[in-house]
């Protein structure tokens, strides 16, 4: 599927004395020429205190995404010098991870072996700069028959670093390849094509990734939805060839604290059904189960981290086809548990698989249920293609989910539920109808709708991970073109501030 990652270490070693093929220090914004980062000042001697000089007449700013290559000078051992622009004065984690990404995509092809020689050797430096050399380093080579003429990514990183032992340290290191590996796991799942990853495979990829986990793992298929009532994800699936599934994986610790349920948006393809999309529209819909992704993944490494919280990932999967088969506007279908939805637009599909998913997750009365979805046009108009739309029942837990992300590098946005947009979801048939009339507020009406499913007293956010799912330009700091993996990290920062106790 993907390129094999680069391997991973920790060395305490003199910047100048590492044997690799480039050694990587970092560069800042300075007020005539750019700032030396403390690696960058240990290398300053072999280029005879003109390092900072050097670099300023190439024209290095210091910027984020800016990276400078040399040749190294005598009594340096590595190949070649790559001085990355670090942005801030006082570079945080994500500045960290977002330089590790930028240069490691620029050494592609130039580099095997990189030393990292950045940021201050602290187990979050460290922790951060693995993560962006990572996620940087991701490449999705499954359809190319060429892959052999493009640059070859790196295939080992070493951190520098004062303190290699210390456990902290090497925890961080741990942590970054289990969120890593999810991450990696989720871009390839949204960039598979739709013909190879459509429910049955999808679910079967979810439940190898689980048994790897050691989780606990459920796939209902038609007839078991059929069963129990799964209405929603039946009635978007029932147009195309390729039956739905809904998967379950559960992580449940003998001393776990709390119980988050995760759910996820797991449509395939994404045509609109007969409220079909117009071809433009369609080109990036292979990546409409990008929520489901997430959160499968997610669950994976809170499984790899033995996290001491109870995790439950739900993701249901349809492929939403028009055909003589499909359900029609104005069909009504019964979601689980009773409700019931007159189907306006078939296009706002993503709701009805997720409103059973949510009534049937919410009947295990978890403390937290956090879904997860490319669910509007409306919410990246709003957003941007960077940050995705939070939405809740609880204020604070939206502001939780924002501070948690942004700690995560991650981009969320509070939006809010006004009064009166339910009523906008009337129906003159059913309980409710599945879109409002007239396109205001698109992606706060999807949350009104998803709100109506939510178990009593349950805390709940919804992500619209619609923009940041997908990357449909160019590559930047450490996010590729294709799936980026949007999510991965706030759902495993959740669970993690759920273990602190701070939930
Ligand atoms: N999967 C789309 C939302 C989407 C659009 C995600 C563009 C990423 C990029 C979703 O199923 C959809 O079609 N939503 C409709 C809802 C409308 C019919 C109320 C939309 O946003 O137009
Ligand atoms: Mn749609
Ligand atoms: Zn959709």
């Amino acid at each position: 599927m993907s390129v094999k990652s680069p391997s991973i270490s920790v060395r305490k070693a003199s910047a100048p004395s590492v044997k690799v093929d480039a050694l990587v220090v970092g560069v800042a914004p300075g007020d005539q020429e750019v700032t030396l980062d403390s690696g960058a000042r240990e290398l300053d001697k072999a280029f005879g205190g003109r390092l900072a000089s050097t670099l300023a007449s190439l024209g290095a700013k210091g910027k984020a995404e800016e990276v400078t290559l040399l040749p190294s000078p005598s009594g340096v051992d590595a190949t070649l010098v790559a001085a990355v622009g670090l942005g801030g004065e006082e570079p945080g984690a994500e500045a960290l991870r977002r330089a590790a990404g930028a240069v490691v995509r620029r050494l592609a092809g130039k580099a095997d072996t990189v030393a990292f020689a950045v940021g201050d050797g602290t187990a979050e430096s460290v922790g951060a700069l693995a993560e962006g050399a990572l996620f940087g380093s991701y490449a999705f080579d499954r359809y190319r028959t060429n892959a052999d003429k493009r640059p070859a990514p790196i295939s080992a990183v070493t951190v520098l670093t004062g303190k290699p032992r210390d456990k902290a340290v090497k925890a961080a290191l741990t942590r970054a390849e289990a969120v890593a590996a999810a991450v990696n796991l989720t871009r390839d799942w949204v960039n598979t094509a739709p013909s190879d990853l459509y429910p049955e495979v999808f679910a079967d990829e979810a439940k190898a990734a689980g048994k790897r986990a050691g989780l606990t793992v459920e796939v209902l298929d038609r007839k078991a939805l059929e069963a129990k009532g799964y209405g929603g994800t039946l009635g978007v699936g029932q147009g195309s060839e390729r039956e739905p599934r809904v998967v379950r994986l559960s992580y449940k610790p003998a001393r776990a604290k709390k119980h988050l349920v995760f759910v996820g948006k797991g449509i395939t393809f994404d045509t609109g059904g007969i409220s079909l999309k117009p071809n433009e529209g369609m080109l990036t819909m292979k990546s409409d189960m990008a929520g489901a992704a997430a959160v499968l993944a997610a669950v994976t490494a809170v499984a790899d981290l033995q996290l001491p919280v109870a995790v439950t990932a739900w993701a249901p999967m349809a492929e939403n086809m028009p055909s003589g088969s499909a359900q029609r506007p104005s069909d009504v279908l019964r979601i689980y548990g009773g409700k019931t939805v007159e189907v306006l637009n078939t296009d706002a599909e993503g709701r009805l698989v997720l409103a059973d998913a949510i009534a049937r997750a919410s009947e295990d009365k978890p403390d937290v249920i956090v879904d997860v979805a490319t669910l509007t046009g409306a919410c990246m108009v709003a957003l941007g293609g960077r940050t995705f739309g939070i939405m809740g029942n609880d204020e604070d837990f939206n502001s939780f989910v924002r501070r948690t992300a942004g700690r995560a590098g991650e981009e969320g946005w509070p939006l809010p539920i006004p009064e009166g947009t339910r009523e906008s979801l009337d129906s003159k048939v059913a309980d409710l109808a599945n879109v409002a009339r007239g396109r205001l507020g698109g992606a706060l009406v999807a949350a009104s709708f998803l709100n109506e499913f939510v178990g009593e007293g349950i805390r709940w956010a919804h992500l619209d991970i619609a923009g940041p799912s997908y990357n449909d330009s160019a590559a930047w700091g450490y996010t590729p073109v294709g799936g980026t993996g949007s999510s991965v990290r706030t759902l495993v920062g959740l669970a993690e501030a759920a273990a602190a106790g701070e939930l």
